[in-house]
């Protein structure tokens, strides 16, 4: 591909539910406590959406934020991308709705599913657009209404889960900053290990499930652990060194929010400073592709992210896929 131009994050914004569901409160729901939500996982709080609230009102409100961060007007973005595995619709899409949303009437704008990983998929395929200069501005909005989603009589599964909307606004930039490179796969043989089923289920995909309830998550907790921790070290080092740099140059590390063991663990393997990966996941849970951008949006704003800065985004999910993406920041 001709490469025109540079891409690079422009604006950040996010936008999580006010209703909190604590591990307190999850007591009284499921046999499970505090101590082992805490010592298991890193979790202690998660945001609820609320039943009568669409998830594309969520997202836009997080769009309109990175629209500002960006110092554009919403009518310079020319495609939308949204990155869910819990869309209102099967049809219309997120992205549609949230360009109803936006009133950007007209505007090209598609879904993008591959779950927990699916921002850092979106922002690469937000990459191509820039950098082959078709667009000058494009919005990647994630966005998860995973409560939705979730079989609160699963103790395996509903302590993990929360809602949440971040989004980027992705376009040129000049000089050294921008997207580095990313490196990305997918392991469908590996994708029984986390289901929801949608339209369709099997005899087993019913019978793993409590009272065969359908649409709900199902999770084989550990062998997506053993996954992840393997995964995030791999994807981090070979986005990497495919730059010719090393992990200790990095600044910091944005990895996907699933478990404060699962960031240790894939830590240790990279044998890099825990203070340097941003987790916020203590007070989010794990929001799916939602996870990344919220974290970048906390720490643009808090000032912890300087121009400049090289920085890893890395995440695995159901599928199961992977992605990483090296960036220098460029605000
Ligand atoms: O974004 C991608 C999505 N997925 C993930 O990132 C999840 C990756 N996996 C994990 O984070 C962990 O595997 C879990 C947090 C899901 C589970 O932690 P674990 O340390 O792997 O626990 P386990 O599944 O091996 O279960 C250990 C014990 C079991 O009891 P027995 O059989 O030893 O008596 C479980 O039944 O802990 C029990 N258990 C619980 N106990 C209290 C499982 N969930 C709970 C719970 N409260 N919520």
């Amino acid at each position: 591909m001709t490469k025109l131009y540079k891409a690079g994050i422009l604006g950040t914004g996010s936008c999580l539910p006010e209703r909190k569901l604590t591990n307190a409160e999850l007591e009284n729901i499921v046999e499970t406590s505090d101590e082992w939500i805490t010592k298991r996982t890193g979790i202690r709080e998660r945001r609820i959406i609320d039943d009568d609230l669409p998830l594309a009102k969520l997202a836009a409100r997080a769009a309109e934020n990175a629209i500002h961060d960006a110092g554009i007007v919403k009518e310079e973005i020319e495609l939308i991308i949204a990155a869910t595995l819990t869309p209102d619709y099967l049809t219309p899409n997120l992205a549609c709705s949230v360009q109803k949303e936006l009133q950007l009437s007209g505007v090209p704008a598609f879904d993008m599913n591959a779950a927990c990983t699916g921002f850092v998929y979106a922002l690469n395929v937000a990459q191509q657009f820039i950098e082959n200069g078709a667009c000058r501005y494009v919005l990647v909005v994630a966005a998860e209404a995973l409560s939705r989603v979730t079989d609160y009589q699963d103790r395996k599964t509903c302590v993990l889960f929360g809602d949440g909307a971040g989004a980027t606004v992705v376009g040129r930039v000049e000089d050294s900053a921008g997207i580095i490179g990313c490196t990305a796969g997918a392991y469908g043989e590996l994708g029984h290990n986390l289901t929801i089923p949608c339209l369709y289920s099997t005899e087993e995909d019913r019978e793993k499930r409590n009272e065969g309830k359908k649409q709900v998550i199902w999770m084989d907790g550990s062998e997506v652990f053993t996954f992840a921790a393997r995964i995030m070290a791999e994807a981090t080092l070979r986005v990497v060194s495919d730059a010719q740099l090393s992990v200790g140059d990095l600044d910091h590390i944005f990895p996907h929010q699933a478990n404060a063991r699962i960031l240790k663990n894939a830590v240790k393997r990279l044998e890099y400073p825990i203070e340097k990966v941003y987790s916020n996941l203590e007070h989010t849970g794990n929001i799916s592709a939602a996870s990344i951008p919220v974290c970048l949006d906390e720490a643009s704003k808090a000032g912890r992210l300087k121009k400049g800065d090289k920085i890893v985004l890395v995440a695995f999910g159901g599928g199961l896929t992977y992605g990483a993406m090296l960036l220098q920041w460029s605000k």
